[in-house]
């Protein structure tokens, strides 16, 4: 039998606004402070790249970071290749911020990384005068000063592309405009209007006036959207359970997961729902709930394009099958994560169907899943974590070769469920 979930549980803060709150701390005249900051492997691996290129980054003894930046314009030529381990995040970003810079660097990262595309982001930043001499890393980074300000036109729904861009836009003379097909992720907008920058965001049109002053900010990050999603699914799948989680980011560019799951009869309440550094904050009540297999609407990806694999797993508790297509973007993240989750599911005894651009989970009505497998997560936290909540719900133990992979997003995510449900 499953052991119920019950208690409270708090979540990092948010991956996506700790890298974008270092970034701007970093580039802004003076010392900023940053509480609740994101502390997994990704994280990091930005803090070294800023602290090479002249940011001081300092963690007191409370917890919080304080960033003593140089200024738009004045980061410093690095002296060694930056090593940004699994983190797609890191990577594109800096691309952008070093491409108006005069200033040039080298992008390294780990066998996930090295797979994953960048010409996405390196064609704009070439628009703009950059030099960048591949579309996969290991690759190199010469920026131009004063870069060509533009106006890009994205195809692809990308936070990352759009954040590159306003960044190198940051440090070039005039405006620098980005269209979006669909709206992604907006923190980069919402932290730069908090620092200053003359900013202008309509739905999906953003310009940014470049050369830019920075003011430094004390901020407190939001709890992520993104780790919260385990705990949450974690709670609805598991009989019994009944769990808070308090201080969520439930940005509504990240909160499709909360959608899609009351679709399908997931017992969510919101509470004391408030405003914290200009991100909505909100503490979540989860129960163990029946769930329902739905289709998933293809519009709706860009706002939970993280939580699919998660989603997956509510899908493999589901009564019905549970469809989901237009997610080509799945198969470019730390894994390919369509073939991932398809093959995991498969191997615990849940009938999956994987096509070109979608997955259909053919759920197994609340039952306990068959489990029994040990799962590769192919360097992919989500996959890893993913997988670790479908086995509090199994027959035979899910083994997950490699969990510590978890430790780029969530560290401590297996001490946040093992407290939920003690032994
Ligand atoms: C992120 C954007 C998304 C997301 C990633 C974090 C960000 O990637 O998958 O985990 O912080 O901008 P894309 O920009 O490739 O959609």
């Amino acid at each position: 039998m499953a052991r119920p979930l019950k208690g409270s549980a708090e979540v990092p803060g948010d991956k996506s606004i700790s890298h974008r709150a270092l970034i701007l701390a970093a580039l802004a005249v003076g010392r900023s402070r940053i509480e609740n900051l994101n502390p997994g492997g990704d994280i990091r691996s930005t803090i070294a790249a800023l602290r090479a290129m002249g940011a001081r980054i300092e963690q007191g003894g409370d917890g919080a970071w304080t960033v003593d930046g140089v200024g738009v314009g004045g980061l410093l030529q690095p002296e060694a290749p930056f090593d940004l381990g699994n983190s797609g995040t890191s990577a594109r970003l800096l691309m952008g911020l070093v491409a108006s810079h005069p200033i040039r660097a080298e992008f390294r990262g780990d066998a996930s990384l090295s797979r994953r595309p960048m010409a996405r982001v390196a064609a704009p930043l070439r628009r703009i005068g950059a030099r960048i001499d591949g579309d996969y890393l290991p690759l190199a980074v010469a920026g131009l000063y004063p870069a060509i300000p533009t106006q890009y036109r994205l195809e692809i729904p990308s936070a990352q592309v759009k954040s590159a861009l306003l960044l190198a836009g940051l440090n070039t003379p005039g405006l620098t405009e980005v269209i979006e097909a669909a709206p992604t992720r907006d923190h980069l907008e919402r932290l730069l209007r908090l620092f200053g920058a003359a900013i202008e965001a309509d739905g999906t049109r953003i310009a940014l006036r470049g050369e830019a002053e920075l003011r430094p900010r004390r901020l407190h990050v939001a709890g992520d959207m993104s780790a919260a999603a385990f705990l949450i699914v974690a709670a609805l799948v598991v009989p019994g359970s009944e769990v808070r989680i308090s201080g969520v980011g439930m940005n509504p560019t990240r909160s499709g997961l909360i959608e899609m799951l009351r679709a399908m009869g997931g017992n969510i309440a919101l509470s004391s729902e408030r405003e914290v550094s200009g991100e909505p904050v909100a503490d979540l009540a989860l129960r163990h709930s029946a769930l329902t297999g739905i289709d998933v609407p293809p519009e709706i990806a860009p706002r939970m394009i993280d939580e699919y694999p998660i989603l997956f797993i509510a899908a493999a508790f589901a009564q019905g099958p549970t469809r989901a297509r237009g997610l080509a973007e799945l198969r470019l993240k730390e894994s390919d994560r369509i073939a991932a989750m398809a093959a995991g599911l498969a191997a615990v005894g849940v009938k999956a169907e994987e096509s070109a651009d979608g997955l259909i989970v053919h759920g197994r009505g609340g039952d306990p899943l068959p489990g029994g497998a040990t799962i590769d997560p192919a360097l992919d936290h989500r996959v890893a974590m993913s997988f670790a909540v479908a086995g509090l719900h199994a027959r035979h133990p899910i083994g997950i070769a490699g969990m510590g992979v978890a430790d780029t997003s969530f560290p401590g995510f297996l001490s946040a469920l093992g407290a939920l449900a003690p032994s």
